[in-house]
């Protein structure tokens, strides 16, 4: 049994990762978050209050830092901002969360020789022609695109230089767009089943070719507990469970599964800098450390999400008007 202090696990991964850890194995959870406008304590209702705790803090907050990792025996962290669009928008908060909590964790780990695992995104390394055969390795060179994704890839080298500079025990993921229940409905696909629940039309952005690689966030869970468990020490780890589909027919396959006509969705305009596509290959976690995604068919997985949120109209519908108004004012 280890105590497992949590980054970000009101969010969305985080808390999937919560959710899993309670049930696969005997840690006990300290959540630390923000609560900004994407964590919600809601997402970790039901869970045993003798194994998981929610503290209400940053992570930039050196103090509060040091006192969680001087009771914790390794360090999963997910917190960050986290969504392009708002980085276009007001890029600030991601230096802030990204760069300089990270930054944070990092020396606390330093002092106090804690086990860190940092969750990092696949967007690090810039995007992919259509008809490229290659995919992302762990050898691919950092390109990145957006606020959001320059300010992870910083993070990523931060957590590298304080392996080799200062022995910090930690190890890297870098995983592809994730989804399931708990995802705030700014994002493509809960924004997209959302807005049919709500009798609105999905919204593609630009031509809708982009194309996404796309996992369920249990698959991402038991991936960062096996590397957390298994992996090298200094390692970096790509996750991803090849489910590359283009923005279009995510958008086909949500009306489809909701009884909609597949057309029935709208162009608008374009993210600025938009990825055009990413594709990991996560070869050396399976090999390895000898992980497997559980989520092989991403038409059953999404039918599963869909359901979740037509269920949980309580967890989003507080948030669904202001993220519409901001994607309106936009032309999105
Ligand atoms: P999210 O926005 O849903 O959750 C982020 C959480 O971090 C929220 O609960 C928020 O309150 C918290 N937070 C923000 N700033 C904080 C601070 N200063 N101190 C403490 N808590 C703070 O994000 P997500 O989609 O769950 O992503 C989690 C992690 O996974 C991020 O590091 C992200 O880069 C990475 N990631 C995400 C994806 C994806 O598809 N969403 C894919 C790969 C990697
Ligand atoms: P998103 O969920 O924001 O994740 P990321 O930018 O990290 O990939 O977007 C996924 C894809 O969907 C991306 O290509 C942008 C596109 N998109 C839309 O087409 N419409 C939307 O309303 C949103 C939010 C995203």
């Amino acid at each position: 049994m280890a105590r497992l202090l949590v980054t970000g696990g009101a969010g969305f991964i985080g808390s999937n990762f919560v959710h899993h850890v309670v049930s696969q194995t005997d840690h006990t959870v300290t959540v630390l978050d923000k609560l900004t406008y994407a964590g919600n304590r809601d997402s970790l209702a039901g869970l045993p209050e003798d194994r998981v705790r929610l503290v209400v803090g940053s992570i930039a907050d050196a103090d509060l830092v040091d006192a969680l990792f001087a009771e914790t025996d390794a360090v999963v962290h997910y917190a960050a901002e986290s969504h392009n669009d708002n980085s276009l928008n007001d890029p600030r908060p991601f230096l802030d969360t990204n760069i300089i909590g990270t930054y944070t964790l990092l020396e606390a780990a330093r002092r106090h020789g804690t086990r860190f695992h940092h969750i990092s995104t696949d967007e690090v390394y810039g995007d992919l022609d259509l008809d490229d055969p290659a995919r992302f390795t762990e050898s691919t060179p950092y390109n990145p695109s957006s606020p959001y994704s320059s300010t992870k890839a910083g993070s990523d080298l931060l957590v590298r230089a304080w392996v080799r500079s200062f022995g910090v025990r930690a190890t890297i993921s870098n995983c592809s767009n994730n989804y399931g229940p708990y995802q705030h409905v700014e994002k493509f696909i809960p924004r997209q089943i959302t807005n049919v629940l709500r009798g609105v039309r999905p919204k593609v952005y630009g031509t809708g070719e982009n194309v996404r690689d796309w996992i369920h966030a249990d698959d991402h869970s038991s991936a960062v507990l096996t590397i957390l468990e298994r992996g090298e020490i200094g390692q970096t780890y790509l996750i991803g469970a090849d489910g590359e589909e283009s923005n279009r027919r995510v958008v086909e396959t949500i009306l489809e599964l909701m009884g909609e006509p597949p057309d029935a969705y709208d162009l608008v305009a374009d993210r600025a800098g938009h990825d055009l596509r990413y594709a990991i290959d996560a070869t050396r976690l399976r090999r390895e450390l000898g992980w497997r995604p559980r989520f092989q068919d991403f038409r059953a997985g999404l039918a599963d999400t869909i359901a979740w949120y037509r269920d949980n109209e309580a967890w989003w519908a507080h948030a669904k008007d202001g993220v519409e108004a901001f994607y309106a004012s936009k032309g999105q």
